[in-house]
């Protein structure tokens, strides 16, 4: 089973701080790290440990970090054939704070990834054609998901949309077909105008969606689970106590588990589960990528929250 993430790639340069610092304010982060991240390749290094087989369609700057990317990537067996180097841009770079409580600030330099073009998706029909599942964030220029959403409804392969970073240009009636649309609740947010204070305002948001002419809407709420809504369901899926360090990059690994476990089984309240244990142990560390579980790492955590 194949999946294929058509999205951004970044450099996180991750500082941990006691607390964010105010307008002004200049402050001494304790520990810093610098990791491989980005929505997309996040997404796709989730899925491949997650057994999925996973590609991608990316593209690094013409600096120093570029094949570092590349390399990270092809550490877990993604296939890179169709991460292109691009000849006048820097890498995508993100800075981010994380603070005690395990929260972050993230603020991305697109760079390279901003030149992922539709062209960059037509160039891998023949690996895409033959794909379980397209996966799509917002950190490539919007033309290109258009097209993505138009080649998987061409040739009959599900798409998942991540409307991250949320944009209000983003156009709804240009995202309707996809399969499945997962913001978090600060995105769903942004791109309803919305509030989302309890749980009722988050329905309500997920239904202005679907009214839109969404299908499939799963909100990711963080400590709360996660929500999915059609026109006819409604689901809640119960979040996983646990003592979060580092948040960043846990919707990511939601995706990234959601897809390969939807892949398999057809089971969206599976999927949804599994990622939600995936997700949640991920925020017991630091990093992205870094903070990701193996298989093996999973099931002992799962046992263990069974026997709780
Ligand atoms: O979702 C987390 C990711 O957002 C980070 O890895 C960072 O690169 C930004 O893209």
């Amino acid at each position: 089973m194949k999946l294929a993430v058509i999205g951004s790639n970044m450099v996180d340069l991750t500082a941990y701080i006691h607390h964010m610092p105010a307008p002004g304010e200049t402050l001494e982060a304790p520990d810093f790290s610098i990791s491989c991240g980005g929505k997309g390749a996040n997404q796709a290094v989730a899925a491949a440990l997650c057994g999925a087989e996973a590609m991608m369609v990316s593209k690094v700057g013409s600096d120093l970090f570029a094949d570092n990317t590349i390399e990270n990537l092809k550490t877990f067996g993604i296939d890179t054939r169709y991460v292109t180097k691009a000849s006048d841009a820097s890498s995508g770079i993100a800075s981010i704070f994380v603070d005690e409580s395990g929260q972050n600030r993230i603020l991305i330099v697109k760079g390279a990834n901003d030149l992922l073009a539709p062209t960059d998706i037509d160039a891998a029909e023949t690996e895409l054609k033959a794909c379980a599942m397209i996966i799509l964030q917002l950190e490539v220029p919007l033309a290109t998901v258009y097209h993505a959403i138009d080649f998987g409804r061409t040739h009959g392969v599900p798409v998942l949309l991540n409307p991250a970073p949320a944009t209000k240009a983003l156009d709804i009636t240009k995202v309707c077909a996809c399969d499945f649309f997962v913001p978090n609740e600060t995105e769903l947010s942004i791109l309803t105008g919305l509030p989302m204070e309890t749980l009722e305002d988050v329905e309500e948001a997920a239904k202005s969606l679907l009214v839109r002419g969404l299908k499939n809407i799963i909100v990711t709420l963080g400590g709360r689970g996660a929500l999915w809504m059609t026109q006819k369901e409604k689901q809640y899926v119960a979040p996983y106590k646990v003592t979060a360090v580092d948040t960043t990059g846990a919707g990511d690994a939601f995706i990234g588990c959601f897809a390969s476990e939807y892949a398999k089984g057809g089971d969206v309240l599976a999927a949804m589960k599994k990622a939600s244990a995936f997700a949640a142990l991920s925020v017991t560390h630091k990093g992205t990528q870094l903070s990701y579980p193996t298989q093996e790492e999973l099931a002992i955590f799962l046992q263990k929250k069974a026997a709780e």
